[in-house]
Order: structure tokens, then C-alpha cells, then sequence
């Protein structure tokens, strides 16, 4: 544990400014996402919300993982079967997956159940608006648990929680020539925001963010604690909110 650690553990106990400041949002959700201003998440019985005038309004439907991003808003249901948000219902997208991500620059990304990892480049992601429009999946070289997408990037966790990186990744084919770049440290999950910050959660429920992304170093410098002063499982980051599921369901609205 580094001092930092140990300092902000201390101002959280005695309430002091050095942590997060956070407060929490009415309702319970599992998984939340937020992108381009709007805020989406899914509940304990897989029912669907999106942040509308400071309360949650339910969607039709029922999901176990919901994303919003540029190329729209997509989820998955406990069978693993995808759907993307057409003109206010939802509409089935061929393939099957555990974890979807919508952050790219308007392409879409996903992981199926034996960790296989995808992507679903602009052109097709961006028009597909129900059965009958092309789907194309592209399988990327190896395994992850969790995969996600901004403008500098895709980060990824695999089941040994190791985090991987792809930079110069294209819109078109969401693809690129490069190879996985393996970052220090360990996570469960981890998001990148529309602006391309990139913020996680480790097995024991803690935050951090990577700091010193840049367009010319997209992997960044170093991993950032950040303190919610509570046990997380889920995070995701827009426009100067960390928006922070913890432990047991509580939503979190964090200022950062
Ligand atoms: C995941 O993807 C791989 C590679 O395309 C495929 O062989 C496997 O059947 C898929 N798993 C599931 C559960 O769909």
C-alpha cells in the first residue's frame, strides 16, 4: 500500500477533501455507462435506465449490459444476444456476446463468452438498424474478459485480470497492424470515456485512473488512485463525472 493510499484512506475516515466528492444518486443499478452526455444502466433484474432531467426513466426491454457511445447505444441480455437502439426500441444484432462497448470512434466492440474478442468497424455499426443490415464482426488475436473503446484506443482486461492496450486503432476497419501492448498493474473492468480517459476497478474494489494519456502516447504513464471512499465493481467517465457502482448497488455521481 503506498502512503498516498494510506493518506487518502485517512481523509476518507475523517471526511476531508483529499477523496472524491461524490454524491450518491437515488435507485440501485449493476452496470452504468456514460458517453457523449448521456448516462445508461441496467439493474439487478436486468431492467434498462437512462438519466433523464435528474431521474431514472426505464426503457423497454431487458439487458444485463448496456453502452453508449458514437456509434449509438447497444447491450446484451442474459443470453448473450445483442441489441442496438433504434428509434427508441431495440433491434437485434447478429452475433453473440457477454459485453459490448459503443466508445469508439464510431465503431462498436465486444467480447462473447469464451472471451473472444471482437470489433464492428464505422460504416457497419454506425447504419445498422435492425435484421437485415450487415453485421460484421472482426475477431482481434487473443482473450479478454472485458474490452473498451475511446478516441486514443482500446483497453482491455483478460481473465488472469493483466491489462492490454491497442493504440491506432482506425474507425473504418476498428482494427490495426499493431499488436497488444501489456500495461503494469491489474484490474476486473475497466472503461474509456468519449474524451479518451481511461479509468478501472481492481478485484477488491478499488479505483484508478491512468494518467498522462495523449494522442502521442496513448498507453499513458502510470495508474492514478482514486478514491470513492467506498468498495466499487463498476465505473464509467463523461465529461468531468466518474459515475461509480459500488459493491452493493449504490450509484455514485463523483466529481473529478
Ligand atoms: C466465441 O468466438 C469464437 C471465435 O469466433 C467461437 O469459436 C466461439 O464459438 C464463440 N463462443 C461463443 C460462446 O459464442
Amino acid at each position: 500500500m503506498s502512503l498516498r493510499t494510506v493518506i487518502l484512506l485517512i481523509s476518507c475516515l475523517l471526511g476531508t477533501n483529499l477523496a472524491m466528492d461524490c454524491r450518491e444518486v437515488p435507485g440501485k443499478l449493476k452496470q452504468i455507462d456514460a458517453g457523449l452526455g448521456q448516462v445508461f444502466g441496467v439493474n439487478e433484474n436486468d431492467r434498462v435506465y437512462t438519466l433523464y432531467g435528474g431521474s431514472w426513466t426505464q426503457l423497454p426491454g431487458a439487458l444485463k449490459h448496456v453502452t453508449v457511445g458514437p456509434s449509438g447505444v447497444w447491450g446484451v441480455n442474459k443470453n448473450n444476444q445483442i441489441y442496438k437502439l433504434v428509434g427508441g426500441g431495440w433491434v437485434q444484432v447478429g452475433g453473440s456476446m457477454k459485453q459490448v462497448d459503443a466508445g469508439g470512434h464510431q465503431f462498436v466492440v465486444g467480447v462473447n463468452m469464451t472471451n473472444n474478442v471482437y470489433c464492428m468497424g464505422r460504416y457497419a455499426s454506425v447504419r445498422y438498424r435492425g435484421p437485415g443490415s450487415p453485421a460484421p464482426w472482426n475477431m482481434l488475436p487473443g482473450h479478454l474478459m472485458y474490452y473498451s473503446c475511446g478516441p486514443n484506443g482500446c483497453w482491455g482486461v483478460n481473465s488472469a485480470q493483466d491489462i492490454y492496450m491497442r493504440k491506432w486503432v482506425t474507425p473504418a476497419a476498428c482494427e490495426d497492424n499493431t499488436d497488444w501492448q501489456l500495461i503494469s498493474g491489474k484490474l476486473a473492468m475497466i472503461e474509456v470515456g468519449t474524451d479518451g480517459s481511461v479509468y478501472g476497478v481492481d478485484a477488491v474494489g478499488d479505483v484508478y485512473r491512468r494518467d498522462g494519456i495523449t494522442a502521442a502516447n496513448p498507453a499513458g504513464i502510470d495508474w492514478i488512485y482514486e478514491s470513492p471512499c467506498t468498495k466499487s465493481k463498476h465505473v464509467s467517465y463523461d465529461a468531468g463525472h466518474l459515475w461509480v457502482i459500488t459493491k452493493d448497488n449504490r450509484i455514485l455521481d463523483c466529481v473529478v
